[in-house]
């Protein structure tokens, strides 16, 4: 695929759902870190892989078997190369970001004893902090956070001291789905190294507005979520450092993850195999390695500089309105922004952007306990940007804003 020149009308047009109106309004669609739009080209592929190639995978010697099962591992070899892991067998497929995460507390909690201790960070999505509660429950782990600053960006004067020998993990997130910050997280991976603890990072709201190289930020686990890079719900993917897969014992059982089975004894397939139990989202992955395909192809220097000036534009806009406060200033952010109005409910601030055509995100973004810190209590109205949104569309939610702040007032 040649690159595409960053055209944002051009690119606009791949997004069928982009072009619609919402209660009589054009649609702006700024909700893009609970999930993302999809290009045609990805809608086209899992309609092509319906109406032609249809079958299981792994399975069949038949024809349509064998081209299901090329275009799922293309799609995995796809996925190697958005991250550059080292093989393919590094990438396991699952439903996202949630079971990748579920999947590491699963297995990884296998090799654990009560009062190890796993460390995340103040900033996470409870996908990386109820598994391990689950843990907690379930073996007794301790479960220590990195502090938060009032500016939304991690604390990492205080990770040393919370590091001990009994610390068996770190579980960052790349990037805070609440608030938009992005985390050193090689400098992290950095620290954790120098301990010999291992790191997991939850990347879903990293690749997004990527690029991502596991190897250079030198992490054991990252994970992604395909709904939110354009991609299908429903297939996600856990890279895993190759040692692990061979040393974790499986998270599911079924067909597909074994080599033999009789009623005394089980022969595990080798990774990445034996961590995908079943049928899976098949369909979703073939979606996935065209949606990678496609955003890798982009002029990602001057997607990135249009990022930074919708960040820019929306956070001098929204600030200059009276009682709006930004939650999450930090000094690295992608272009997400939380705030809050005074005297107002997140909720009714986001039914009046609906009813003016604009699509965000209110409450607590699966994020409490960095919302409960920084005083947003009822959460907060976030709006999440992708690169296919403008600088119009930053001054529609601006406009908005103000409307619905005077009809509450
Ligand atoms: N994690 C998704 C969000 O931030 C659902 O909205």
């Amino acid at each position: 695929m040649s690159a595409t020149p960053f055209d944002i009308d051009a690119i606009r047009r791949q997004f069928p759902a982009l072009d619609q109106t919402v209660n009589g309004k054009p649609l702006v669609y700024l909700d893009n870190a609970a999930t993302t739009q999809k290009p045609e080209c990805v809608i086209d592929v899992v309609r092509t892989f319906y109406r032609h190639d249809n079958a299981n995978i792994h399975r069949g010697v038949h024809t349509l078997s064998a081209r299901a099962t090329d275009q799922y591992e293309a799609a995995r070899e796809r996925v190697r190369l958005s991250l550059n892991a080292s093989a393919t067998e590094e990438i396991v497929f699952v439903r996202g970001t949630t079971e990748a995460i579920n999947l590491v507390a699963s297995s990884f909690g296998q090799t654990l004893k009560a009062g190890d201790e796993i460390l995340i960070s103040a900033l996470e999505h409870h996908a990386n902090i109820v598994p391990w509660h689950l843990l907690r429950t379930r073996i007794g782990v301790v479960l220590k956070v990195i502090p938060v600053t009032i500016e939304g960006e991690l604390d990492l004067g205080a990770l040393p001291a919370l590091i001990t020998d009994r610390t068996r993990l770190i579980a960052v997130n790349h990037v805070s789905n609440a608030l938009g910050t992005i985390n050193p997280v090689a400098q992290i991976a950095a620290i954790a190294k120098q301990h010999g603890v291992p790191i997991l990072v939850d990347g879903a709201q990293g690749l997004p507005h990527g690029p991502v190289d596991v190897q250079a930020i030198d992490c054991d686990f990252y994970t992604l979520s395909g709904h939110k890079v354009f991609a299908p719900s429903g297939v996600g993917v856990l890279y895993a450092r190759r040692p692990w897969l061979d040393e974790l014992p499986p998270y599911q059982g079924g067909g597909d993850m074994i080599e033999t089975v009789s009623f005394e004894a089980v022969r595990y397939a080798p990774p990445p195999g034996k961590f995908e139990a079943g049928t899976p989202n098949i369909e979703g992955a073939i979606g996935l390695n065209v949606a990678l395909q496609w955003h890798a192809a982009l002029d990602w220097p001057a997607l990135k500089a249009h990022e930074a000036a919708l960040l820019e534009r929306a956070t001098e806009s929204l600030q200059g309105i009276n009682g709006v406060r930004i939650i999450g200033t930090a000094k690295h952010k992608v272009p997400v922004l939380s705030f809050i109005i005074e005297g107002s409910h997140p909720h009714d601030i986001g039914t009046l952007l609906d009813a003016q055509g604009i699509a965000v995100r209110t409450g607590q973004h699966c994020a409490m306990p960095v919302l409960q810190f920084l005083g947003a209590q009822q959460g907060t109205v976030r709006a999440s940007f992708a690169f296919y949104n403008t600088l119009d569309e930053v001054d529609a939610l601006v406009r908005a804003v103000h409307r619905a702040r005077q009809m509450l007032s």
